[in-house]
């Protein structure tokens, strides 16, 4: 890749990875792949991005596919062209950091099995994520791609980025990317950012990522280019568009119309194209099909068009919908107050899910979730602003913010794992790396696998095309991790209840703490007249006399912290105000509920049961 001063410019085809995680749900099977590999691999592009993401936890979940077979086989077949990855830095692929030793022996077979170009990011642009896995991609012969999360904000000035990327040079980083997942990037801006990182590191080849969800991309993409960008990534036309690349033939015509040579042949990419064309009647979701072409909102609010789609859905359960406009102006204040994260994976849930509570809640961060907690003590990196001192400490609660690496905290993880999955189960070193970053589906993978040929469960990414997804035991149905966290709710968190013995699901169960409560003991009580919303579950004559324990949220009641475990507390217990005495879940948080007073408990729902806000789930009399 050089940059474009030779008036060469290179695309990287995200057909394999990127564009069917943003079009069908990264539901593309190996099959689908390799039946077109050798057409990719001589069509001249720069790199396949064609791992990593959402699809190694797709392959097992959904395809009942090894993602290092996946892998290996079309190493097999693209012999000419280089393959690509997207890593998530510290959290490998999956949704937390995971210790140095899982980094560094992922990084290492990934090598081993073929994979030559690393893009490894992290969503807090927190350098410290980024340095071991960019450090073993050197360590194992990988090229080591290193990226600028772009997001906007009064800290994401042009001179930060430039001191990031220096950062990331001094690591050893081979080339750069920005990577511009929401598609805010305009061509003004990107011109300023390339142009001010080509002068800064002048042999740095810069390579540029978007989506062309709010319609700029292309026109951007051209911006980038005349400012020194060596390559940009696109995918081919069927699979391009909406929340997905740029159209790789189109800007191969636009780039040849200012002077540029990709080197690709406009034949060769239509016969790809017509593959996929056929595929698409069997791969693409139904629901991904209604997605409208051009989200011209995020132009006006800057938050992706998936994330609304998660905010509606949240509201959707909670009865709350019509809130949906206070929502869309409260996140962009909780993105302040939280020091400016980029909107990606995670903090893009943390960031959500943190600003329905604070307009459901009645009160700014009254409600906080576990994740919100550990983000504001430090856990997930450096925050790109600091967090104001106050609402930090209120945020942290009883947790020990932390200033160091977070993965400096880590034991190495690598040989627990190992001893956690049962030998039978176990084909390759490569399985134990899948369920150090996916437990729970990598062993679900690792059953089926075990089934003998002709006596397999279906495969759930066929059920779901019988429209009998929902079916698939213990599975969250169609939907794509990236967002599964956020939109399956009551339904997966039994799952992840019934799986976990517990709420402790990892990524899944989150909890929240409700400060209003710690703050002002009186504000539950304050609130007593929220009563009235639930008049029908509750009937008012029939509530014995005392503080009301109330619902904070819509969800489901429980008497205890999980399955097997004891009741929180029994009818008759005398409780001490503020002591923890049974559980809400909603919007897949574990919400403790905290007795409102001293005195003796008396439970009016039973475990399990649906709750409203506002509901009276005790009396304390
Ligand atoms: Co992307």
């Amino acid at each position: 890749m050089k940059n474009a001063t030779l008036k060469k410019v290179r695309i990287t085809d995200t057909t394999l990875r990127d564009a069917h995680q943003s079009l069908w749900a990264t539901r593309m099977r190996t099959d689908d792949i390799l039946k077109i590999a050798e057409a990719i691999d001589n069509a001249g592009y720069y790199s396949l991005e064609c791992w990593g993401g959402a699809t190694f936890d797709v392959c097992m979940r959904f395809l009942r596919e090894n993602p290092w077979e996946r892998l290996r086989q079309i190493k097999a077949v693209c012999k000419k062209t280089p393959l690509q990855m997207l890593l998530r830095g510290q959290n490998i692929l999956g949704y937390k950091h995971y210790p140095d030793d899982i980094v560094e022996r992922f990084v290492a077979l990934a090598c081993e099995n073929g994979m030559d170009i690393f893009r490894v990011f992290d969503a807090l642009n927190d350098p410290r994520n980024l340095e071991k896995a960019i450090a073993s991609v050197k360590k194992y012969g990988g090229h080591a791609q290193g990226t600028i999360s772009y997001t906007t904000s009064p800290v994401h000035t042009v001179e930060a980025y430039v001191k990031l990327a220096k950062e990331q040079e001094a690591m050893g980083i081979d080339s750069l990317a920005i990577k511009d997942m929401a598609g805010i990037l305009t061509p003004g801006a990107a011109r300023e950012l390339v142009g001010a990182l080509v002068k800064a590191l002048p042999e740095m080849p810069i390579q540029v990522h978007s989506h062309m969800t709010s319609g700029m991309a292309a026109a951007m993409y051209l911006a980038a280019v005349e400012a020194g960008a060596g390559c940009v990534d696109c995918a081919i036309s069927t699979m391009s568009s909406f929340s997905s690349q740029p159209p790789c033939e189109s800007m191969v015509t636009i780039l040849e119309s200012e002077g540029y040579d990709t080197g690709l042949d406009q034949k060769k990419l239509a016969d790809i194209n017509a593959y996929f064309r056929e595929l698409k009647a069997t791969r693409q979701p139904a629901s991904s099909a209604k997605v409208e072409p051009v989200d011209a909102g995020v132009l006006v609010h800057a938050i992706p068009g998936g994330m609304i789609s998660n905010l509606r859905s949240q509201l959707a359960q909670q009865g709350a919908l019509d809130r949906l406009p206070e929502v869309l102006e409260e996140l962009p204040r909780t993105r302040a107050d939280m020091g400016y994260p980029p909107l990606v994976t995670p903090t893009s849930q943390i960031v959500g899910v943190q600003s329905v509570l604070n307009v459901l809640g009645g009160k700014r961060y009254g409600m906080v979730t576990d994740e919100t907690k550990h983000y504001a003590a430090g856990y997930y990196g450096r925050t790109p602003a600091p967090i104001e001192k106050k609402l930090q400490k209120k945020l942290v609660g009883d947790l020990k913010p932390i200033t160091c690496r977070p993965a400096d905290l880590l034991k190495p993880g690598l040989a627990a794992a190992a001893k956690e999955i049962p030998a039978k189960l176990i084909k390759a070193e490569e399985d134990i790396l899948s369920y150090c970053l996916f437990p729970e589906v990598a062993l679900g993978y690792f059953k089926w696998r075990a089934q003998p040929a002709d006596a397999k469960d279906p495969i759930p990414a066929d059920l779901e095309m019988k429209g009998e997804g929902e079916n698939v035991k213990g599975e969250v149905a169609a939907v794509d991790p990236e967002t599964a966290k956020f939109a399956q709710i009551g339904k997966a968190f039994a799952a992840l209840m019934a799986a976990c013995g517990g709420a402790k699901g990892g990524d899944l169960g989150l909890k929240i703490e409700d400060l209003s409560l710690k703050d002002e003991p009186g504000a539950a009580k304050g609130e007593a007249g929220g009563t009235r919303s639930c008049a029908s579950e509750n009937d008012a004559s029939a509530i014995p006399a005392g503080t009301p324990v109330l619902a904070p949220l819509n969800g489901t009641f429980y008497r205890s912290a999980g399955p097997g475990k004891p009741e929180m507390a029994k009818d008759g217990d005398s409780v001490k105000s503020g002591a923890p005495v049974c559980i809400v879940e909603a919007m897949k948080l574990f919400n403790p509920i905290k007795a409102t007073a001293n005195g003796k408990i008396t439970f009016l729902v039973e475990h399990g049961k649906p709750v409203t806000k506002g509901q009276t789930l005790a009396v304390i009399a």
